[in-house]
């Protein structure tokens, strides 16, 4: 844990402070806490893994405390998250949007009700009904666990010799992997669409190219990004999705489907912003640090 009173240039935010909890220290992290010694402000830094929380007492110290929950470990962030809550911090984002955000099942149901795009999906409970559903749904589909990111564990099932593969190694994994949750293989160009929300606003977005020989576009996988214009249609579908799943500072993931048009295939309640950055030159970490400290008022 460490505790630094940041140079006092920008007056703005002066005798405010934030903390950043994290699991891991990755571009962002470090851009955020720049950011907010920039503006002056009190910023505590704390590795997750470090944090003990004693869950009974009402005067802890975070009552009231803004924290920016920054933890990658869907775990660690939705526990973190519930205890810190608890305890009186004002936590962004919320336990209600890492749960939602950090379920695709969830996160679909939502989108759903609210009326946003999303690719059409289908949910089984077995290995059976699993390739039973398949049979009605179709081929090609995209299997995803409901809890995961970067891309793993999601697989494109061309047939039901894949898919029945796939499935039977499924069988023999952690019991969540036994949630089954498919969702049509969308026809797309080779790239798709991440947005960054910062509380009313989407402030940047990029599109990201898959790389060399994969279908997934996720960074992580070797895809490039290049800067994507936040037209009017784009900023309201974000914020239409970020809305339905309560989320404040968020990374929308959006397709460009042939047919339907633009979707939201992913709402990600702890998102990595550097490539963002670096495609449009927006001060992503400073915006969401005057969010943040916004909300602390
Ligand atoms: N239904 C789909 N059809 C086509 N491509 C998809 C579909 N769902 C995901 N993808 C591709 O796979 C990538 C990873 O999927 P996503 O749902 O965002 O999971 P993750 O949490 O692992 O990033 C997306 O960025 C996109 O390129
Ligand atoms: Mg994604």
């Amino acid at each position: 844990m460490r505790q630094e009173k940041a140079n006092q240039s920008s007056p703005n935010f002066s005798g405010n402070t934030l903390t950043i909890l994290y699991d891991n220290i990755r571009w962002e992290e470090k851009a955020l806490y720049e950011a907010a010694k920039k503006k002056g402000v009190s910023v505590e830094t704390i590795d997750c893994k470090n944090l003990v929380l004693d869950l009974n007492n009402g005067k802890s110290k975070y009552s009231g405390q803004v924290v920016l929950q920054r933890s990658v470990s869907y775990f660690k962030n939705v526990h973190s998250t519930a205890a810190l809550e608890g305890l009186g911090a004002h936590v962004i984002n919320s336990l209600h949007a890492a749960i939602l955000c950090g379920n695709k099942m969830y996160a679909h149901m939502e989108l759903e009700k609210a009326g946003v795009r999303t690719p059409k999906a289908v949910a089984a409970f077995s290995e059976e009904s699993a390739l039973a559903a398949l049979e009605e749904f179709g081929y090609p589909v995209v299997i995803k666990p409901t809890v995961g990111s970067w891309g793993r564990l999601i697989a494109l099932l061309r047939d039901k010799e894949v898919a029945r593969a796939v499935i039977e190694d499924r069988e023999h994994m952690f019991p969540l992997y036994q949630v089954y949750y498919f969702e049509e293989f969308v026809e797309r160009p080779p790239r798709d669409i991440r947005a960054i929300v910062v509380g009313d606003k989407a402030v940047a977005a990029i599109y990201r190219y898959s790389g060399e020989g994969e279908w997934k576009t996720n960074m992580a996988l070797g895809g490039h990004a290049e800067a994507c214009p936040v037209t009017k249609e784009l900023e309201d579908i974000c914020l239409k999705a970020t809305r339905a799943l309560g989320g404040k500072i968020v990374g929308v993931d959006l397709m460009e489907s042939k047919g339907d048009g633009l979707m939201v295939h992913e709402v990600n309640n702890t998102t990595e912003f550097k490539n963002t950055v670096r495609a449009t030159g927006v001060d992503i970490p400073a915006l969401m640090v005057d969010y943040a400290l916004g909300q602390g008022k």
